[in-house]
């Protein structure tokens, strides 16, 4: 275990693991993040809702489906190539947002943002990440993120967040809409974690404790509230740390009542994770959402919640292909990016095996993790016979499993 003696939670500087070129699959970087992470650190990350049934069902269900191909196609020019929400990508993927990449490696966002430009896929940054939305928009020139929101219930403070993201060029807006409070998470209470680590765009000075303010819903400051000063960091609204800036500071009161309001923030694209059902997906569409996420929050959140893969179809069906569906979730093949295409799906975004490759070896983990991915796709597009992300179509996919 290689920790940092500022924070025993945060990984300290790590030479990239000499192992990393055996590495032959994304389930081999887990067990190797393992060795390296805090426990608790590993467990934040590994860990999902109540008995982690939901965890395991997540990847189960992509293997609910056989792959058709078609043969004799001329696959000699294959292309992996795709856009999401406008903007191209060498892979129809990009990384998802996860807290505090600094608990894997010293570099946090930076060394997965780079990793991510480099590939030429785009990456997600958390409001949680412990590096600032500015210093990893300064880390990528020419690489393509996107700014994942929660919306601090302190409005101008959120407001100021979006703002900040569009001024350094960030090219699209995710909003979360399936955390309203913080899953029931047994490893983390267990392990008495709190997300106690500096984040970038809480604070001054990165983001250490100052008291919360009292009660979460009373003192909204409410959708009317302007903001003058887009890169301030009001000390009302440091939390003491990331579970109560999830918990207390987050808007608990949020609904689709407050998705015009926040669009207009900025001219980001809006896309929306965490979406499960086909009337939330219709909703979406009712309220212009650009893209949305079908997502349980890696099984974070709520135990019993559906399997992405699973929910995929109807919520497919719902969106008619009127906006970009994207999908995550237990997603640690290539063909299962290519399942998910075949099924429908525009694009995927990839979670814990970024996390591992960080831990592992930094920028040259991810960007592993990101090679295979590609690789694994690239034969199976072509063992599908299909020469483009386009050509993956529903006819490719075989539902074996009930
Ligand atoms: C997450 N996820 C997440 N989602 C989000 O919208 N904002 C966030 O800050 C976080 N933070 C976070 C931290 C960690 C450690 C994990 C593992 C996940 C959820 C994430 O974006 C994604 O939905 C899932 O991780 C996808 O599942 P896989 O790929 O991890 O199986
Ligand atoms: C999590 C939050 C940060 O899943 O989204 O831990």
């Amino acid at each position: 275990m290689t920790v940092s003696a500022a924070n025993p939670f945060l990984a300290a500087e790590a030479p990239s693991d000499p192992r990393l070129s055996s590495v032959v699959r994304l389930a081999d970087l887990e067990r190797m993040a393992r060795e390296r992470m805090h426990p608790a650190a590993f467990d934040y990350v590994a860990g999902g809702a109540g008995d982690e049934r939901a965890l395991g069902e997540a990847e189960l269900a992509w293997r609910r489906w056989r792959l058709r191909p078609s043969v004799l196609v001329d696959v000699s020019e294959l292309s992996t190539a795709s856009s999401l929400v406008g903007c191209p990508s060498t892979l129809p993927l990009a990384i998802a947002p996860m807290a505090a990449h600094g608990l894997a490696h010293a570099d946090g966002e930076i060394a997965s943002a780079r990793a991510a430009a480099a590939a030429g896929v785009p990456f997600t940054l958390s409001t949680m990440s412990s590096r600032s939305i500015e210093e990893v928009a300064a880390a990528t020139p020419g690489g393509t993120n996107f700014f994942q929101l929660y919306v601090q219930r302190d409005r101008v403070f959120a407001r100021g967040l979006v703002e900040r993201a569009a001024a350094a060029g960030y090219r699209a807006l995710v909003l979360t809409v399936d955390l309203p409070v913080l899953g029931y998470r047994e490893r983390d209470r267990r392990n008495g974690w709190t997300l106690d680590v500096p984040l970038g765009n809480f604070g001054p000075a990165g983001g250490r404790a100052l008291e919360a303010r009292g009660d979460p819903d009373t003192t909204d400051a409410g959708p009317e509230t302007n903001s003058t000063d887009a890169g301030s960091n009001p000390a009302a609204t440091e939390p003491a740390d990331g579970y109560q800036a999830l918990g207390q500071q987050r808007h608990v009161g949020l609904t689709w009542d407050d998705l015009g309001d926040i669009r207009s923030w900025s001219s980001m694209p809006l896309v929306l994770k965490g979406i499960l059902s086909a009337s939330d997906a219709r909703r979406a569409l009712d309220v212009g959402a650009d893209a949305i996420v079908v997502s349980n929050h890696g099984a974070r959140q709520l135990d019993e919640l559906l399997a992405p893969a699973a929910a995929l179809p109807d919520v497919l069906a719902a969106v008619g292909g009127r906006i970009e569906t994207w999908v995550d979730g237990g997603i640690r093949r290539g063909s299962e990016i290519a399942l998910a295409l075949a099924l429908g799906a525009h694009g995927v975004l990839i979670g814990r095996p970024a996390l591992w490759g960080l831990a592992v070896a930094g920028e040259a983990g991810v960007a592993r993790v990101l090679a295979i991915l590609r690789e694994e796709l690239e034969i199976t597009m072509a063992l599908l016979g299909a020469p483009s992300v386009d050509h993956l179509r529903p006819d490719h996919a075989v539902r074996v499993e009930p």
